[in-house]
């Protein structure tokens, strides 16, 4: 248990993920990496919370396996089910939503948006989490994309794509930026800051908050704490296990700027 070689454990239920692995990777380069994405059964945001939970512990079964010395839920929709979940693994785990939390408080906004999928939207965490934290009084309107994570999983690079997933943003966005008037914007879904550039010119004096920068800031402390921080000059490995297409999250990999060691297909849960 007291081994900093073990790897780190980052999961989601596609490529969103890998908005969090890119600021491990800054914040930890030394730290060895498995990602799991369930290609196969992306999106999660419009399942039943029976379902998420069932996928969910099969991916978390899956890091237990592989011994990481800490788990990071990338995935903010299963964040939302993380208490039916946790007991799969022994590691301390990390959820998308108590750092998207931490991290909208933290930056003092009065009125805040949070963008997310249906499932997070409706099971309000966001608003929950954010008004039991937050010292003083503050407003959360929380907007559910139903459409957007699926469009963002498989459109990068490809203009025609780009231009559905914008003009999905813009019918998502405009009424919480230009009605509701919010001061910053969580984005509240691992998919969405893989377009943050597209995000950043159609609202450019929106404030976004990327969970996964908290994330990994609090994965680090962790593992500061518990002497597992795996210091050295050897870059970290990247091994990615997807349940979808191995060579399109080989490509999406490269395309957000990782670069994978290798990439697996494992089998989907009840296959
Ligand atoms: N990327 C996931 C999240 O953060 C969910 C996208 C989906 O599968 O619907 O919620």
């Amino acid at each position: 248990m007291t081994d900093p070689n073990r790897p780190l454990g980052v999961l989601d239920s596609g490529i969103g993920g890998f908005s969090v692995v890119r600021q491990v990777r800054q914040l930890m380069p030394g730290e060895d990496v498995i990602y799991f994405g369930d290609g196969a059964n992306v999106p999660y945001g419009n399942h039943t919370q029976a379902e998420i939970v069932s996928m969910a512990r099969y991916m978390f079964s899956f890091m237990e396996e592989r011994n990481v010395k800490a788990l990071l839920v990338a995935c903010n929709t299963i964040s939302c089910v993380l208490d039916l979940c946790r007991d799969a693994v022994s590691c301390p785990v990390f959820s998308a939503v108590q750092a998207g939390a931490d991290a909208a408080v933290a930056s003092g906004a009065g009125r805040i948006g949070v963008i997310s999928t249906v499932f997070t939207h409706n099971a309000r965490c966001y608003p929950r989490q954010i008004l039991r934290q937050s010292p003083r009084a503050v407003v959360v309107l929380s907007c559910g994309c139903p459409d957007l994570a699926r469009l963002v999983e498989h459109s990068l690079g490809d203009p025609a794509g780009m231009a559905k997933v914008e003009a999905d943003l813009q019918l998502e966005l405009d009424d919480l930026v230009y009605r509701d008037r919010v001061d910053c914007c969580v984005l509240g879904c691992t998919h969405y800051p893989l377009v943050e550039d597209s995000i950043r010119r159609l609202y450019p004096g929106l404030d976004l908050i990327d969970p996964a920068r908290e994330m990994a800031r609090a994965a680090k402390a962790d593992l500061e704490r518990r002497t597992l921080l795996r210091e050295g000059s050897r870059p970290g490995r990247l091994d990615i296990f997807t349940t979808g297409d191995r060579d399109e999250y080989a490509l999406r990999a490269r395309q957000v700027g990782l670069e994978a060691s290798s990439v697996s297909w494992y089998p989907p849960l009840g296959s």
